[in-house]
């Protein structure tokens, strides 16, 4: 691979346009900031040092970079005073001979493989710039590439300076250059201000070293979605949805099954095996991973949730869990963080479960409430029991042993133990430990109260249908 002597990232604009508290370069695409996206095409280089512009945000920006990419340099830009100006910034104290490669921190879907495309470029082309250009099928607000009659690039003319046949170009410059360090820090001195914006343009250099007599070059990428830079929620969201194609094409090709690819947003560091299948409307964000023979969805979220092979969850939302193979989760469930369902679990409608350990083959069924337990192996939990963890100040813990059978509707005031093969009658309220094999049983003793409803409601049609039938009274 060509060596780099310096990557520099230009991340120092304010990003009004997005009307946010939030500093652009750091909003989320993907599962990733749209840095550490530009950040992790640069990590494909060879580069001995990289360089990022830091402005507005600057704190915050510098701390996801602590995260992403500890070694890269942060310059800071105080003030804005534009893309040339920013360069000559981040060469202060940097690499004097040798090749730098520039690009801007809100590009997010540019690659690793363009960019070392672009760098082997430079290095066969003998040119001591070399401008990373696409078509567009609407130029409007690049900056355009005008060649001269030679057909060598001449110029990069912003739209702002342009006239009317420049604005005919379609070619456009990306704002990613290669340029050998010592042609461009020379260049870079005699950039002006006289220009719509009065900033300095790093574009400006080009001409500057056409004047010298030096050869610049353009670099002509044939997928324009790779350069589109996000300065609005808008492009935002068109930046997302192309990268949401990109990462599902991926896994498509690589033997996933996503029945409707337009309505599946799974973030990039997601990892999936082959023959997984993904129902429409399906989010699969973070640290998750899904294994073999797997089916998802339609309509759930799984976020840094493990999902073995075999499993299924329908319609239901999994937060920081882990669900072993062939489990089974849904319709509406949802699983909190903390949850570990062992192979062969199942977990049906309508269940919470928080920081509990289910112990293979057990089923929740229905309806119920699992927090801060722990339960054995192929136990059932009735329909709409509750695990009481929260005494209003602490949670404590509930233990079920295995092959226990909690009855419908108990609740489970912990801390408490159901030691094994143990039963609870339904509707009992169990603050105490029951032995292993016991019945608990915990609640008051029926009373029939025979011929109530003749005596306290006469006249109505209980009264009446019950006068119908013999030993009512
Ligand atoms: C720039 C190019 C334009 C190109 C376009 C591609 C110039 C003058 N123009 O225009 O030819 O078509 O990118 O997207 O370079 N930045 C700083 N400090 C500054 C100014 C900018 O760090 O003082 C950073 C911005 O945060 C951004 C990048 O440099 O990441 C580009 O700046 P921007 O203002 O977006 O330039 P464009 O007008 O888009
Ligand atoms: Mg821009």
């Amino acid at each position: 691979m060509s060596r780099l002597d310096l990557v520099i990232v230009l991340a120092a604009g304010e990003g009004t346009r997005m009307k946010s508290s939030t500093p652009k370069v750091l909003h989320q695409i993907a599962g990733r900031s749209i840095l550490a996206h530009v950040l992790g095409a640069v990590a494909k280089l060879d580069s001995k040092e990289v360089r990022v512009v830091v402005g507005s945000g600057k704190d915050e920006v510098i701390k996801e970079l602590g995260s992403i990419a500890p070694a890269a340099k942060s310059i800071y830009q105080e003030v804005r005073g534009g893309t040339g100006h920013a360069t000559k910034l981040a060469l202060d104290g940097a690499a004097k001979s040798g090749q730098v490669l520039i690009c801007a921190g809100d590009t997010p879907l540019l690659t690793g493989t363009t960019l070392s495309e672009l760098v082997a470029g430079h290095k066969a082309n003998g040119a001591v710039a070399t401008v990373l250009t696409t078509e567009l099928p609407d130029p409007y607000g690049y900056g355009r590439i005008v060649y001269d009659r030679s057909g060598e690039l001449d110029s990069i003319v912003e739209e702002r300076d342009a006239n009317e046949a420049i604005r005919e170009i379609s070619e456009i410059n990306s704002g990613v250059y290669v340029f050998d360090l010592e042609p461009l820090i020379t260049a870079l001195t005699k950039l002006s201000k006289s220009n719509s914006q009065g900033e300095e343009y790093l574009t400006d250099v080009i001409s500057i070293l056409k004047g010298e007599g030096k050869k610049v070059s353009t670099y002509l990428a044939s997928d324009f979605t790779e350069i589109l830079g996000i300065n609005d929620r808008a492009q935002l969201a068109d930046v997302s949805s192309l990268m949401r194609d990109r990462i599902n094409d991926s896994l498509m090709r690589s033997g996933v099954s996503i029945v409707d690819p337009a309505s599946v947003w799974i973030d990039l560091d997601v990892e999936i095996e082959s023959d997984v299948r993904i129902e429409p409307g399906v989010a699969i964000r973070g640290n998750s991973k899904v294994e073999t023979g797997a089916v998802i969805g339609p309509r759930s979220t799984l976020i840094d949730t493990e999902v073995g092979a075999g499993a299924r969850v329908f319609e239901s939302h999994c937060e920081a869990s882990k669900i072993g193979e062939r489990a089974s989760v849904g319709p509406y469930s949802h699983l909190r963080g903390g949850t570990v369902l062992a192979n062969e679990v199942k977990v049906g409608s309508f269940v919470e479960i928080k920081n509990a350990l289910v112990g293979e083959g057990s089923k929740v069924p229905h309806l119920s409430y699992v927090g801060d337990a722990k339960i054995g192996r192929e136990s059932n939990i009735g329909a709409a029991t509750i695990f009481v963890n929260y005494d209003g100040v602490e949670k404590h813990e509930t233990k079920v042993g295995d092959h226990v059978r909690i009855g419908s509707d108990s609740m489970l005031i912990a801390p408490v133990t159901i030691g094994d093969g143990a039963y609870t009658a339904a509707g009992s309220v169990i603050d105490e430990d029951v032995p292993a094999g016991a019945l608990g049983i915990g609640r008051a003793r029926q009373v029939n109260i025979l011929g109530w409803v003749l005596k306290k409601r006469k006249g109505t049609k209980s009264a009446q249908a019950a006068e119908k039938k013999e030993g009512s009274k």
